[in-house]
């Protein structure tokens, strides 16, 4: 059950969050140094088909984050992260749901994510909620200078 020191529900994310939600992306594993927080969470802020939600307790700290945006085609889901403390209480399933939600009400029918090949836990977790694996590769080139470079 999700727990009651939380605010009702999640906000979007503010630029003067982002030293918390890097604190939190840090202590979930979700840090990279090559994507730098403050990159991630700004472009996500700066175009309307992305957005970064947060969720605070009743002290303003923020416990969980969740971005979503679409491509003009599918729906794509990154930075799911709910703090240790919160975890294996309904949060992170509540926060895909909202996410999914979100992008619905933009037209959006169908939702696409990637988890690690060697990350089967993520993967259970997602396949709880509804989500298929795709026999698929995904292929990636830097197309410009990385943020983290610049
Ligand atoms: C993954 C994460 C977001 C899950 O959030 P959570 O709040 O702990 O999960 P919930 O309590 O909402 O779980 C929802 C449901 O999924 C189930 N579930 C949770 N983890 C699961 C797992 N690893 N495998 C299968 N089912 C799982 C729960 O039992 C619950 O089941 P129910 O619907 O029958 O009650 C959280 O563990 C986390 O932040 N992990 C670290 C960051 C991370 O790896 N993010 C994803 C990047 S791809």
């Amino acid at each position: 059950m999700i727990a009651t020191n939380l605010l009702p529900i999640p906000r979007t994310a503010l630029e003067t969050d982002i030293p918390a939600i890097t604190k939190l992306w840090q202590e979930t594993g979700l840090y990279r140094p090559y994507n730098p927080p403050e990159w991630d969470v700004r472009f996500a802020l700066s175009d309307r088909n992305s957005t970064l939600m947060v969720w605070e307790d009743i002290n303003n700290t923020i416990i969980a984050t969740v971005m979503v945006g679409h491509d003009g085609h599918r729906g794509w889901i990154y930075y799911l992260a709910v703090a240790p403390s919160h975890q294996k209480t309904g949060l992170g399933k509540k926060l895909v749901a909202i996410g999914e939600d979100w992008l619905r009400n933009r037209g959006v029918w169908r939702m696409q994510l990637m988890v690690r090949s060697e990350n089967s836990t993520m993967q259970d977790f997602y396949r709880h909620l509804g989500y298929r694996a795709l026999d698929v590769t995904v292929m990636q080139k830097d197309i410009d200078i990385p943020p983290a470079d610049r």
